[in-house]
C-alpha cells in the first residue's frame, strides 16, 4: 500500500496538481526507430522507408523482417508455422460461436503456455509467434463452421499461406497481393494502444506471448481494431449515393461516429487509406459497393469539414480496408484478427525494442478522490 497518498493537503488532492493530458494525448512514452508517424503531413515510415514504397515494393515478410532486425531483404520467405498439439486441443473446445478476436487472443496465450518463452525475447521468438497466428486464425475460422484445419504449405508465404489454410485453394497471386498489402500497411504505427500495451507488459519483463495477447485484447475494441467491421454496416446502412447526404448529417446530428474518419494522430489523409485505396481500385474482385464507398467517402469528408472547421477528421486506414478484405473474400467477421494478425510484426519488433532498453513503464496518477478522512463508525 506505499502508493496511497500520505498527506492529503487540498493541492495535493485536486486535479490540477500534475498537468494532466486525457488519453495521453500530445504524451511522449518512449522512444521508437521502428516507425514514424507524421499526422501533419500524413506520412508513415517504417524504419525511414515509406509506406508507399513498401507496399508498391516489398512483401510482409520482408517487412516484418526489417522491423524485427532493420535489415532491407525483399525476397525474404516467411511461410505460416503448424499449431502446436496443446493448441490445438484448447481451440477445439472453444465454443462455435467464440468472436474471433476472442478466439485468436486465447490461442496467442496458449502458444506462449505450450513455448519455454525465455527472458528477454528474442527475433525468433517473434518470427515464430507471427508465422504461428495466420495457421491459428485460419483454424478457428474453419472449426467454427464445421471445417477440419488445414497444415501449412512452406512453400507458400505467409499471406497466401494463411488464404490456403482458410479456404483449402491456393490463392491467385492478385488476390494474395492484395492481403499481403493490406498486411504491410497494418503491420506497424508507433504507440497506439494496443502497441503501447504490448510495451507495457514487456517492460515488466513478461514473455512475447503475453505482450501479444494483452495487445489483442486492447485491439479489439471498435475505436481500435474494430472499425472495417462497422464500416460494411455502414455502408449497407446508407444504401445508395442518393441517400449519403442525408444519412451523414443524419448520424453526425444523432452524436454518431462515422467508422473510417478521424485519427488521434492524422490530421492529413491517411497515408495507409490512400495505398490501400489504389490496391482496392485495382482489385480483379472489387466488392459492389466500392463505388459507393467512395461517393460516401466524398460526402463524409465535406460534413465533417463543415462541422469541425477546427479539427481536420479525415479518411482512416479502415475505410479501405474493409473494400480490400471484403474483395480477398474474407468473411466481415474475420476483419478485426486479421487487421491483428497484419500488427503482429509491429507488435513483436516493439517488444524486442522495449526489452532492448527496458526500464518498467509506470506513470504518475493525479488522485482526485476524497481527502484522507477516517471510516464512519
Ligand atoms: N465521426 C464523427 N465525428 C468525429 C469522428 C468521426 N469518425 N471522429 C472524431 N469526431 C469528432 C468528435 O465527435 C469530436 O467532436 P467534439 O469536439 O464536437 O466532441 C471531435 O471530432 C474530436 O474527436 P476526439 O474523440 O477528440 O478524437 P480522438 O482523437 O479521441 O478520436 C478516433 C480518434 C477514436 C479514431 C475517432 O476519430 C473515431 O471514433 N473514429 C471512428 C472510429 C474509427 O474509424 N476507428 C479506427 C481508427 S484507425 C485505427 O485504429 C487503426
Amino acid at each position: 500500500m506505499t502508493d496511497a497518498p500520505r498527506d492529503t493537503t487540498a493541492n495535493e488532492t485536486g486535479p490540477a496538481s500534475r498537468p494532466y493530458s486525457p488519453g495521453l494525448e500530445g504524451v511522449v512514452a518512449g522512444e521508437t526507430a521502428l516507425g514514424y508517424v507524421d499526422g501533419e503531413r500524413g506520412r508513415l515510415l517504417y524504419r525511414g522507408y515509406r509506406i508507399g514504397d513498401l507496399v508498391a515494393h516489398g512483401s510482409y515478410p520482408a517487412v516484418a523482417n526489417l522491423l524485427w532486425t532493420g535489415d532491407w531483404i525483399p525476397d525474404h520467405h516467411l511461410p505460416t508455422a503448424a499449431i502446436p498439439r496443446a493448441v490445438m486441443t484448447v481451440l477445439r473446445a472453444l465454443p462455435p460461436d467464440a468472436k474471433p478476436m476472442d478466439a485468436l487472443r486465447t490461442a496467442v496465450s496458449a502458444w506462449g503456455a505450450a513455448q519455454s518463452l525465455a527472458w528477454p525475447p528474442t527475433v525468433e521468438q517473434a518470427r515464430a509467434l507471427t508465422a504461428f497466428s495466420p495457421s491459428a486464425l485460419a483454424a478457428i475460422a474453419r472449426l467454427r463452421s464445421g471445417k477440419e484445419p488445414i497444415d501449412p504449405d512452406p512453400s507458400l508465404d505467409l499471406v497466401a499461406g494463411f488464404l490456403y489454410q482458410l479456404t483449402g485453394s491456393v490463392p491467385d497471386a492478385a488476390t494474395a497481393r492484395a492481403l499481403d498489402a493490406y498486411f504491410i500497411v497494418g503491420a506497424e504505427h508507433g504507440f497506439n494502444a494496443s502497441t503501447f500495451t504490448a510495451r507495457i507488459i514487456t517492460s515488466t519483463r513478461s514473455d512475447i506471448a503475453s505482450a501479444v495477447t494483452g495487445a489483442i485484447g486492447t485491439m479489439k475494441g471498435p475505436l481500435h481494431g474494430g472499425a472495417p467491421l462497422e464500416v460494411v454496416d455502414q455502408l449497407s446502412r446508407v444504401g445508395s449515393a442518393d441517400h449519403a447526404e442525408a444519412w451523414v448529417r443524419d448520424a453526425i446530428d444523432r452524436g454518431e461516429r462515422l467508422m473510417g474518419f478521424g485519427h488521434r494522430v492524422y490530421r492529413a489523409y491517411d497515408p495507409r487509406a490512400a495505398a490501400l485505396r489504389t490496391v482496392a481500385e485495382g482489385m480483379e474482385h472489387k466488392p459492389d459497393w466500392l463505388k459507393l464507398a467512395t461517393e460516401v467517402e466524398d460526402v463524409v469528408l465535406r460534413v465533417l469539414a463543415e462541422k469541425h472547421p477546427d479539427r481536420p477528421l479525415k479518411t482512416n486506414v479502415e475505410f479501405y480496408a474493409a473494400p480490400v478484405l471484403m474483395g480477398v473474400g474474407l468473411s466481415p467477421d474475420l476483419f478485426p484478427a486479421t487487421f491483428s494478425l497484419a500488427r503482429h510484426a509491429g507488435w513483436t519488433a516493439h517488444v524486442l525494442e522495449q526489452a532492448a532498453t527496458n526500464r518498467l513503464i509506470r506513470p504518475d496518477v493525479n488522485y482526485v478522490g476524497p481527502p484522507e478522512r477516517d471510516l464512519p463508525t
